[in-house]
C-alpha cells in the first residue's frame, strides 16, 4: 500500500527533489511515520535519514525552501537540523554501528537504510517512508513495526540486551512509549531492561527527566511508574518513592501502602489537570511519610510533620535530578507542605475562618491545592468517600464566598506598617509587627472586615493597649 497521503506537506517534495539533485536516497523515519500510522494528530518533528551525508542534504533542502532557514550542524553526531514553519526537521546519514570486543565505544560507519533501521530503538520507530521519486510514499518495514502497532507492543529490532546496552536511555523510552500509547513491552524486552537497569546511571539526569515528564503528562501515569518499579529503574531515579512501598503491621495495626496510594493520586489528578508541576506535586505529596513513620501503642501509625519533611525533600530531589530550582520547585514544595490542610477541613465542620486561613496561606494556589486534595481521596469506603467529596464541595463554594467578600488571596494589610509608624510616631519596632498581626488575625477570624476603616480603628485600640499614643488625631 502506498502512503503518499502521509507526505502531503510541501516540504517532503522539496526534500525529495533536493535528494534527487544530490543523487542520494532518503526516507522519513521514526516518530513521524509511527504517529501517522497511529493517526495521532499533527506531528511536530520530522526525522530524515539519507543514504549519504545528512548534512549535505540539509543544506541543499534549505536552499530550496522559501524562507532559506539556517541549518544547524552537529558535527560530532553527523546530523543537521533546520526549522520550517515551526516544524523541526532533523537530517542524519544512514549509519552502521559495530562494537569492538574490547571497548563499548561504537565504530560508526556509513551504512544502508537497513543498517540504520537495525540500530534504532523499537520496531515501531524503525518504519521508513521512501522519499525517492520512483517509490514516493512506499513503506519499508523490515521488522514488522506495523504488526507491532496493531498488537500494541514494544519490541527492539536487535537482541534487546544489545539495543538497551547501546543506549540505556531507551529503557526509559520503552516505558514512556508504553505509557503514552498504552502499549505492552515485550517480555524479552522487559527482562532485558530489568537486567540492564544499573546502566541508567550513565545517562544524564536531564534526559531522564524529559522521559519522566512525558510519563507524568500521559493519561494514566501509573502505568509508567509501575513499569519503572517492576524493572527496578525507579530505585535509581526516585528512591523516595520506593521507600513508600510496603505495609507494616504491629499488634494488628496496619497503615496503607503509600506507594500504590501515591500512584492512585497521580492518576486521579491527571483527570483534572494537565499541569505537569501539579502532577509532580501529586507524585511527591507523601514522600515525607517514609522518614517520619512511627508506631505507638496509643495512637498506632503516625507520620507527624511529613508535609514539612516532604517539602524539604522536594528541594533535594529536584537538585539531584538537575530540575529547575525556581518558582516551579517552590510551587511543588508549597503543595506538598499544604497537602493535608484541606483534608483536616473536610473531616470537620467547615467554618468561614478556617477557609479564610486556607486562602490566606495558599494564595493563588488555593484551587490547585483543592485539586490535589480531592485527588488524594482514595478511600474504598464509599461513605467516607462521599463525605469527603461533599465537604470539599462546601469548601470550594465557601472559598468563592470568602473571596468575593474579603479578598484574602494575596492579602495586603489594609493598614500599612508605614501608616502605623506615622500614627504613633514610631521607628521600626516590634510593636508595628504586633499591631499588623492583630489586624491580620482579626480579619482572618472574621472579627472585622478586610477594610481600611475597621483596620484603622483596630490599630488605634491595639496601640492603646500597647501603651502607644497617636499623634495628629
Ligand atoms: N531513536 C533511537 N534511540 C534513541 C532515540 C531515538 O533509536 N535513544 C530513533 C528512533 O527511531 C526515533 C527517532 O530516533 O523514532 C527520533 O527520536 P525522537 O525524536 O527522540 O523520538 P520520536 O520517536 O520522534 O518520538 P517523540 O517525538 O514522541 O519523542
Amino acid at each position: 500500500m502506498n502512503h503518499k497521503q502521509a507526505l502531503k506537506h510541501n516540504v517532503f517534495k522539496i526534500i525529495s527533489q533536493s535528494a534527487k539533485k544530490l543523487n542520494l536516497d532518503c526516507y522519513v523515519i521514526g516518530g513521524f511515520v509511527r504517529d501517522y500510522l497511529l493517526q495521532r494528530g499533527t506531528p511536530k518533528d520530522i526525522d530524515i535519514v539519507a543514504v549519504g551525508s545528512g548534512i549535505t542534504l540539509a543544506k541543499e533542502v534549505s536552499k530550496n525552501l522559501p524562507n532559506l532557514p539556517k541549518v544547524q550542524v552537529f558535527k560530532t553526531y553527523g546530523t543537521a537540523m533546520l526549522k520550517y514553519n515551526d516544524i523541526e526537521i532533523e537530517f542524519v546519514g544512514a549509519r552502521k554501528e559495530s562494537y569492538s570486543k574490547n571497548s563499548r565505544n561504537p565504530i560508526v560507519e556509513n551504512g544502508t537504510l537497513q543498517d540504520d533501521q537495525n540500530r534504532r530503538d523499537f520496531n515501531i520507530n524503525a518504519i521508513a517512508l521512501d522519499l525517492s521519486e520512483n517509490n514516493y510514499g512506499e513503506l519499508l518495514d523490515p521488522f514488522n513495526g506495523i504488526e507491532d502497532l496493531k498488537n500494541k507492543i514494544i519490541r527492539t529490532p536487535l537482541n534487546p540486551d544489545v539495543t538497551y546496552s547501546d543506549d540505556p536511555l531507551r529503557m526509559m523510552r520503552a516505558i514512556r512509549f508504553a505509557t503514552q500509547l498504552n502499549f505492552k513491552i515485550d517480555s524479552k524486552s522487559l527482562e532485558a531492561i530489568t537486567r540492564n537497569n544499573e546502566r541508567i546511571k550513565i545517562i544524564t539526569k536531564e534526559r531522564i527527566v524529559v522521559e519522566l515528564n512525558k510519563i507524568l503528562e500521559s493519561q494514566t501515569p501509573s502505568l509508567g511508574f509501575l513499569l519503572l518499579e517492576e524493572t527496578k529503574l525507579l530505585q535509581h531515579i526516585l528512591p523516595e518513592l520506593i521507600a513508600l512501598k510496603g505495609i507494616d503491621e504491629i499488634e494488628g495495626q496496619k497503615h496503607k501502602d503509600n506507594f500504590y496510594h501515591t500512584l492512585e493520586v497521580v492518576d486521579n489528578i491527571s483527570k483534572h489537570t494537565k499541569d505537569v508541576w501539579l502532577r509532580w506535586a501529586a507524585l511527591l505529596h507523601d514522600i515525607g511519610k517514609a522518614p517520619t513513620k512511627k508506631f505507638s501503642k496509643k495512637v498506632g501509625w503516625t507520620f507527624h510533620g511529613h508535609e514539612f519533611e516532604g517539602s524539604k525533600m522536594v528541594y533535594h530531589l529536584f537538585k539531584r535530578l538537575k530540575m529547575p530550582l525556581n518558582d516551579k520547585m517552590k510551587f511543588v514544595q508549597k503543595m506538598v507542605f499544604m497537602s493535608s490542610r484541606p483534608i483536616v477541613l473536610a473531616q470537620d465542620i467547615v467554618t468561614d475562618s478556617a477557609v479564610r486561613r486556607l486562602v490566606f496561606d495558599a494564595g493563588d494556589y488555593v484551587d490547585d491545592l483543592m485539586t490535589l486534595c480531592e485527588a488524594d481521596i482514595t478511600t474504598k469506603n464509599p461513605k467516607k468517600f462521599n463525605k469527603y467529596h461533599n465537604n470539599f464541595k462546601i469548601v470550594r463554594s465557601k472559598i468563592i464566598e470568602v473571596e468575593a467578600r474579603d479578598q484574602i488571596r494575596n492579602f495586603q494589610p489594609p493598614v500599612s506598617g508605614e501608616e502605623i509608624m506615622k500614627t504613633f510616631n514610631l521607628k521600626p519596632s516590634r510593636e508595628i509587627g504586633q499591631i499588623k498581626e492583630a489586624i491580620k488575625e482579626a480579619i482572618l477570624e472574621g472579627e472585622i472586615p478586610n477594610e481600611y476603616e475597621a483596620a484603622f480603628k483596630l490599630m488605634l485600640e491595639k496601640g492603646k493597649k500597647l501603651g502607644l499614643t497617636p499623634i495628629n488625631i
